[in-house]
């Protein structure tokens, strides 16, 4: 709506989980880093916590990007299933015939032998389950069986388990120790700094205009946004893209802690106004830094 106002070829702050838009923070490329090492050195079994918004999926969908056709991936989202379904949603996902749906040693074999093909043609067989915390201590230990698939040198089938906070909880879980054991990259994302949210806004602005996008981002605004989203880049994205509209309803280029205050009393739901003005004391001269950012991105 706003774009063309602020010569961008496409949404800067869009809410999905898109790897085009991935910003490799500090935390963030040093996980993706590790998860492609886990992958391709065949480890088998990582990890990934995080704060709702805090990345986790972003992170994943950019590790499936970078991999390319040399994976053959699985993401499973809807863990609330019984396990053998878990087991045939996996299946499925790699495209394994369904005709073996409901026996469990038919479905394994299957799934074994299309693990093993596919080590034969050198690709990694990936399972991706997300939203980790749903998932019961009956289906993990269901998982398991898949990271026993292995050769003397290599694990089969590579595992990432994405999840929020309270997955640690069940994962500490007695019957799940075996599993644990397994685990060889473990990572929590935490939100971003002040100094990573300034570079993150001035990355997306750039990513998505045509060569130079039409806006500034003054200190103060900067501040507010990062009181109100405490660094977590969903929170930062909604704060963003509504202080984009306003501005553009008010015929401004330059978001200020006016426009920015207007941006966060629309957003809704509004449940904890009274905190916006509670700025915390961010140091450093982050308008200038967010300029700079901007220069590099147009010299790109
Ligand atoms: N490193 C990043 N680079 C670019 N955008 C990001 C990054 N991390 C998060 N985002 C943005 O924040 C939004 C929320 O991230 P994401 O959905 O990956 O979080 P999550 O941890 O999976 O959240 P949930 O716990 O709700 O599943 C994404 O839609 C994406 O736009
Ligand atoms: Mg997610």
């Amino acid at each position: 709506m706003y774009e063309t106002f602020y010569n961008l070829a496409g949404p800067p702050f869009h809410n999905t989980p898109n790897s085009r838009f991935f910003f490799e923070t500090e935390q963030h490329k040093e996980a993706l880093a590790k998860l492609e090492y886990t992958v391709r050195n065949r480890r088998g079994f990582a990890l990934i916590t995080g704060d709702i918004g805090s990345g986790k999926t972003t992170l994943s969908r950019t590790l499936i990007s970078r991999l390319g056709q040399d994976a053959k991936t699985a993401v499973i989202n809807n863990t609330r299933v019984s396990s053998q379904q878990l087991l045939e949603l996996i299946a499925s996902e790699f495209g394994i015939e369904n005709s073996v749906a409901g026996d469990k040693v038919k479905l394994l074999t299957s799934i074994k032998q299309f693990v093993t093909h596919q080590h034969t043609m050198d690709r990694a067989v990936v399972v991706i389950i997300d939203e980790g915390q749903c998932l019961t201590i009956d289906e993990f230990e269901e998982i398991r069986l898949l990271t026993n698939l292995e050769t003397e040198a290599h694990k089969l089938v590579q595992l990432l388990i994405l999840g929020q906070p309270e997955l640690r909880q069940t994962l500490r879980h007695p019957r799940l120790a075996p599993l644990i054991q397994r685990i060889v990259m473990y990572m929590h994302l935490k939100p971003m700094s002040f100094e990573d949210m300034t570079r993150y806004i001035a990355f997306r602005l750039v990513r998505a205009s045509k060569g130079r996008p039409n806006v500034d981002f003054s200190r103060e605004a900067l501040r507010m946004i990062y009181a109100r989203s405490e660094g977590v880049p969903r929170v930062v994205n909604l704060v963003c893209d509504n202080a984009l509209l306003v501005g553009y309803s008010r015929n401004t280029q330059m978001v200020d802690s006016q426009v920015v205050d207007a941006a966060i009393t629309q957003m809704l739901p509004n449940l904890d106004l009274e905190s916006t003005d509670q700025f915390g004391e961010v140091g450093g001269p982050a308008a200038d830094m967010l300029e700079e950012e901007l220069d590099h991105g147009r010299r790109l």
